[in-house]
């Protein structure tokens, strides 16, 4: 198995096919973890998870420009390279895709990957094209990293059952992980973007993990209406002074908005804390 200081930074998608095909020839198992970079110790947790499950990582580290509005932060959207090429080497990475967009998009490329159910409510509804930019690029990643196992966030839960569909209608050989979302001590869900937000917004942004944990409270000692907990979710937002994009309740497996919410129920919402959006979301 490579050791910590032979991690390979691997450029193009041949290239990593080629990595990816010996390593299976040697008969070792593949681990996968799909980043767009800026690493923090949430995505090191699901390398950590992705070694446990295989021979061999390999992470990629690609800000995927299709799965981005118009009027999205891609281009301020943070890069570190250096510092993401050493915290893979670090996390025991055996390999890190790092491919330029041209590398991965040909001019005139023109097929694309739709997921029709999942992904057309909450984030998908609100940021138009963001799944297939997702599906697309995953689906690449896929066919060129040749992972046995791939390892998502649960941070991102409507993405990862948009992956587990993905996969399972398109018959990926793959088999796909969701790990636990990783949380600062004071509950903010981890993620790149938060490094946008300045120390008031930083104190504002608990407003979604407390939605969370109010509609958790909501339905803790038995089913409440979903109208109301989704009201908990609206104003808990609304007292830490975010913007509400979305405020859900929704079935685990399909999404759809229940009635009556319960336990195994996910709450999801979506705010603005100033001009970032977070999302988050609980398992009820
Ligand atoms: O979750 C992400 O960081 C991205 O959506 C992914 C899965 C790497 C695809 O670009």
């Amino acid at each position: 198995m490579a050791g910590a200081d032979e991690m390979l930074i691997i450029q193009t998608p041949e290239e990593m096919q080629r990595w990816a095909r010996e390593r299976r020839r040697e008969g070792r198992r593949i681990g996968f973890v799909p980043t767009m970079g800026y690493l923090h110790a949430g995505h090191l947790s699901l390398v950590e998870d992705a070694r446990r499950r295989s021979d061999v990582v390999a992470v990629s580290i690609f800000v995927n420009p299709t799965q981005f509005g118009p009027h999205e932060d891609f281009s301020k959207y943070p890069r570190d390279e250096a510092r993401d090429l050493a915290l893979c080497r670090a996390a025991g990475a055996a390999a890190v895709f790092l491919p330029a967009p041209e590398a991965m998009y040909a001019p005139d490329a023109s097929v694309t990957v739709d997921e029709g159910r999942l992904a057309l409510g909450l984030c998908g509804a609100r940021r138009l094209g963001h799944f297939r930019g997702v599906c697309t690029v995953v689906a690449k990643l896929f066919n060129i990293v040749l992972p046995d196992v791939a390892v998502f966030g649960q941070k991102d839960y409507q993405q990862a059952a948009v992956i587990r569909r993905l996969v399972r209608d398109l018959n990926f050989p793959v088999e796909v992980v969701v790990a636990p979302t990783c949380r600062e001590p004071d509950g903010l869900a981890m993620s790149s973007r938060n490094v946008y937000l300045s120390g008031e917004e930083r104190l504002r942004a608990l407003g979604l993990s407390r939605a969370l944990q109010a509609a958790a409270d909501a339905v803790a000692d038995g089913p409440a209406d979903a109208e109301a907990v989704r009201r908990v979710l609206r104003e808990t937002l609304e007292a830490h002074a975010l913007k509400m994009d979305y405020a859900e309740v929704v079935d685990a497996e399909t999404l759809v908005p229940v009635a009556q919410a319960a336990r195994g129920h996910v709450a999801l919402v979506a705010a603005y804390c100033g001009k970032t959006r977070l999302i988050d979301n609980r398992v009820l």
